[in-house]
């Protein structure tokens, strides 16, 4: 028999997929910090093609972030200590969401203060601009002193953050946690308890690396966030952790993912869509790679949906 266009059409997974209240042509986003504000993107891959891209995080005001050496390669990674370093809000308004309304693809804009009324200003402030989809609210980052980590750290703390960042932004709104706890799922749950719409699982590992010959750190901070494939199982496990809790919000997996096979790992924990980060310094089209990879392992294994990856994970007998 003869395979005409459309029965191939037919055989193609659908890859659609909803997490948090927004729809995605398909379940690879790219992930803050590592896919600039997108637009530094559009000539290396097809951002129309994604489904959909996270910003640098954003504060309300500029930042000039850590000093250098603010990045190092490790071992199957890298670590950074960039410190958030972003334009704030004004200036991603006018210089940067232009571009974005434009660009064809689901925009989450990465946000966080140093302060409880940074916070809620800042996620207020970006939730009313036309062309954001949904927030991704950054709890936590372990390069800065003040906010980040103190307000992710405690489930307690993060819940009466999230309550107050949902009283004043009206769109989806996803809260992106800090691997660095004994206890994911309570994290999640204070997320999900105070009206989150999402959790993102996880951002970078607290790590550090030395010079022998200069006997200095390799990072001007001494900490970093560790990142790449070197994470990847410590974010599978915290996914699934998560999702195994019946966690009543979905999850968008991060950690590590180089392939389609990684992200595929990540849906069957649990995850409803996945972002690409670090390797998007190993190739920055990796993400487009990544989804053509998905759809082929689907169509190799007679999935007909992706959605039917989702938490399917077998475990025991
Ligand atoms: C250079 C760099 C900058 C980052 N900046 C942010 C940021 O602004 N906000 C945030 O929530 N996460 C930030 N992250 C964390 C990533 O979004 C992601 O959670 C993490 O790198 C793990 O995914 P990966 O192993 O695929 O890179 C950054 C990561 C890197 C490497």
């Amino acid at each position: 028999m003869t395979s005409s266009p459309d029965s191939l059409e037919e055989r193609a997974p659908a890859l659609l997929t909803t997490c948090g209240g927004i729809d995605f042509r398909n379940p690879v986003l790219t992930a803050s910090g590592t896919f600039g504000y997108g637009q530094e993107f559009d000539a290396l891959l097809s951002l129309r093609g994604l489904g959909g891209l996270v910003t640098k995080g954003i504060s309300p005001q500029p930042r000039f972030g850590n000093p250098p050496p603010r990045i190092c390669e490790t071992a199957a990674g890298m670590l950074n200590s960039i410190g958030l370093e972003n334009v704030g809000v004004e200036a991603f308004a006018r210089e940067k969401l232009p571009f974005l309304r434009t660009c064809g693809t689901r925009v989450l804009v990465n946000f966080f203060g140093t302060t409880f009324d940074e916070y809620v200003d800042c996620g207020a402030r970006l939730a009313a601009l036309d062309g954001v989809d949904g927030l991704e609210m950054n709890v936590s980052c372990p390069n800065i002193k003040a906010g980040g980590i103190e307000f992710g750290r405690d489930p307690l703390v993060l819940g009466g953050l999230v309550k107050a960042c949902r009283a004043v932004v009206r769109k989806p709104l996803w809260v992106k946690l800090t691997p660095n706890t004994s206890d994911i799922v309570a994290l999640a749950r204070a997320c999900a308890d105070n009206g989150a719409d999402a959790v993102s699982i996880i951002n970078t590992i607290t790590g550090m690396a030395i010079d022998v010959r200069t006997r200095r750190p390799k990072i001007a901070t001494v900490f970093g966030g560790l990142s790449g494939p070197a994470i990847k199982p410590v974010a599978l496990r915290m996914v699934y952790q998560v999702h195994r809790a019946k966690i009543p919000i979905p999850i968008c997996g991060i950690g590590g993912i180089q392939d389609g096979t990684d992200a595929i790992e990540f849906l069957l924990a649990g995850a409803s869509c996945v972002q690409v980060g670090t390797q998007s310094f190993v190739d920055p089209a990796s993400a487009e790679r990544i989804i053509r990879e998905i759809e082929e392992c689907c169509r190799a294994q007679g999935v007909t949906d992706v959605r039917e990856l989702i938490g399917a994970l077998a475990v025991g007998q």
